[in-house]
């Protein structure tokens, strides 16, 4: 059992250096000078671990890189200007031309785009497996595979990855196996436990925790964040600013309490939520009627706030009314992990381009729960569930 107190109050911090504040400064220099030529040459010969340029190392981002790796388990992690930053940066530094990489199917949109556009350019060849049946990626798996790429779960229907089985596959094959854990964060699922190389995470989402900052965690070993770090991190240069690792830092402390929070409220809703007769299905990792719960209990510590419903309604008029409804208290935005609860119904995808029909029903709603009391998401929803049932 981690010591996540000591990790989000303490780990990293040296307070000494700052007059003793309770809250670390922010070190908002693009600079740092030397005085003489000596100590100056010194901080060229290892730009991550001095003070030379913060594009390389900040003392305030670095004290956010060491707890999101202890939060982790790893030795050391990297953070970044979004998310997607983090994933391309971890799933480039393992590929070169003539390379292929097995993803789970229906992954984070940019990282489809990342697999399926962005390396082909590059001579990199790809395959989307079905990430729940482990003998699919075995098969899928070439002489010139060089990455596994997950996400467990998903952040839109939740399917999740054996992270056991999939890292021993990995291994046998000497494949790096990648894993985007922005769903659980790190307070419910540690990845490396079960063998995995590298976690990735949207840190905009629960790591921050307030939706004011975009930034995203590289987390694996020395070797191999050093690696990322000197190609390409330092060539493409996706750096986080002081002001909002700051930002991260902050909302970091307070990781175990929102998702305690959030997860209680949660579990309640839905537990109401399954009750009524406009609902079809709930799809949530930690509710028992979850397909791929028993192997979401083995993995996972928690669920958060995120999941999704599939409603009955026979139009798609219907569905806008109702979304419409709720719109006060389920913000309409795409970015979770803050104090506020969102939905994304689908039907916003239907009519957006011509010809184009997508391939989740309008009937399906992903919704966020945030900080508010369940008695009061539930009396909204309340009165809104009048709507499909007119
Ligand atoms: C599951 C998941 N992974 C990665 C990302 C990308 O993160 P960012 O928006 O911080 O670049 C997102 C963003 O929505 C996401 O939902």
């Amino acid at each position: 059992m981690k010591n996540w107190t000591h990790i989000f109050t303490h780990l990293g911090e040296e307070r000494e250096k700052y007059f003793n504040a309770v809250v670390p400064p922010v070190i908002q220099s693009s600079n740092f000078a030397f005085s003489d030529v000596d100590t100056f040459r010194n901080a060229f010969r290892d730009e991550a671990a001095t003070h030379l340029y913060t594009r390389g190392n900040n003392p305030t981002t670095k004290i956010l890189r060491d707890k999101i790796a202890a939060a982790e388990g790893t030795e050391d992690a990297m953070v970044m200007g979004s998310g997607a930053a983090a994933i391309a940066s971890a799933v480039i530094a393992n590929v070169k031309a003539g390379d292929h990489v097995v993803c789970v199917q229906g992954p984070y949109s940019w990282t489809y785009k990342l697999i399926s556009k962005f390396l082909p350019r590059f001579g990199v060849d790809y395959t989307f497996v079905d990430g729940k049946d482990i003998e699919e990626i075995k098969s899928a798996l070439r002489p010139e595979t060089t990455v596994l790429m997950l996400e467990s779960p998903n952040s839109l229907t939740y399917e999740i990855q054996d992270l056991k089985a999939c890292a021993e596959l990995a291994k046998e094959n000497n494949i790096v196996s990648i894993i985007d854990n922005s769903y659980s964060s790190p307070y419910y699922q540690n990845p490396v436990d079960f063998g995995i190389d590298i976690v990735v995470h949207s840190g905009s989402k629960y790591l921050s925790g307030h939706s004011d900052i975009v930034f995203g965690v590289v987390c694996s070993t020395g070797e191999m964040i050093a690696k990322i770090i000197e190609n390409e991190y330092m060539t493409l240069g996706p750096v986080l600013s002081p002001n909002d690792a700051w930002l991260a830092l902050r909302g970091l402390r307070t990781l175990p309490t929102r998702l305690e929070k959030s997860s209680k409220t949660t579990a309640k809703v839905i537990s109401w939520l399954k009750k009524q007769d406009a609902v079809d299905y709930v799809l949530y990792p930690f509710d028992e009627d979850f397909e791929q719960y028993e192997l979401a209990k083995k993995q996972m510590r928690g669920a958060g706030g995120l999941f999704s419903v599939n409603f009955k309604a026979e139009s798609i008029e219907k569905m806008e009314a109702f979304s419409n409804a709720l719109a006060d208290t389920f913000l309409m935005a795409v970015s979770w992990g803050g104090y506020e609860s969102l939905q994304v119904p689908t039907c916003v995808f239907y009519n957006l381009h011509p010809g184009e029909t997508p391939p989740l029903p309008f009937t399906f709603v992903r919704y966020y729960i945030g900080l508010e009391e369940g008695d009061y998401i539930i009396e909204k929803f309340e009165k809104a569930l009048k709507i499909l049932q007119k």
